[in-house]
């Protein structure tokens, strides 16, 4: 697999571009706990981590990215370079949320879920994992340069994206009790893309 994010290509060709926060975690705020420690998975420019801090999280940032990283460093120094497609660096149950903002739709299948598995070890008993993926309808905007690799897994020039509906979504999800899946449009970069939020939650015993 190519290595886009590890080299840093995307905030290389991002960095410069308007990152006005789409808050719609704002509109949900009720599926969120009041606090507690969070994992932000792929956080990026940090603009979710200042947010959950706000909502009264202490928060742990993770990227693969040094640009990002660094910039985040600024409000927040708990800062950690990884890459989630390996293990995650964390005991079990350490987290009360994992957030992950757009960040987990990069991945093939064996990856995808050996990360849902990660994510699911590092909860907490009752602790959520919230975020967004891109959704199948973005395929119109890559389908002349993508090339299918897999189910919903294609390579578009020099990136790996994977694609969900509702059902790709639920079946990796299965792990976790689904809250809510909701479609919305996402802006990012001044363009709007299709996503899928989810809201699930751990619930290995009688919670
Ligand atoms: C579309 S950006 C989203 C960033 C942020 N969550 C936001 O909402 O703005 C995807 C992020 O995932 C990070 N990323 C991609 N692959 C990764 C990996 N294997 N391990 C850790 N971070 C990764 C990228 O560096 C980038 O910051």
């Amino acid at each position: 697999m190519n290595d886009y994010f590890g080299h840093d290509e995307y905030w290389k060709e991002h960095m410069n571009e308007s990152l006005e926060a789409d808050m719609w975690i704002d509109e949900y705020k009720s599926y969120f706990n009041t606090g507690g420690l969070c994992l932000d998975l792929g956080c990026g420019m940090g603009q979710f981590t200042k947010r959950l801090m706000e909502y009264g999280y202490e928060v742990i940032p993770l990227d693969i990215s040094e640009i990002a990283l660094n910039k985040v460093q600024e409000f927040n120094s708990n800062i950690l370079k990884a890459d989630m497609r390996h293990s995650l660096p964390f005991h079990d149950e350490t987290f009360d949320l994992v957030f992950a903002n757009l960040s987990i739709h990069y991945f093939s299948d064996d990856d995808t879920k050996k990360l849902i598995n990660e994510v699911k070890r590092i909860l907490k008993n009752g602790g959520l994992f919230i975020g967004s993926v891109n959704g199948i309808k973005n395929f119109q905007s890559i389908k002349d340069t993508a090339e299918v690799l897999d189910y919903h897994f294609y390579l578009n020039r020099v990136k790996h994206i994977r694609l969900f509906d509702v059902d790709d979504l639920k079946k990796y999800l299965n792990i976790f009790k689904v809250l809510k899946i909701d479609e919305r449009e996402i802006t990012r970069f001044e363009k709007n893309n299709s996503c899928l939020l989810f809201f699930t939650k751990k619930q290995d015993f009688n919670y």
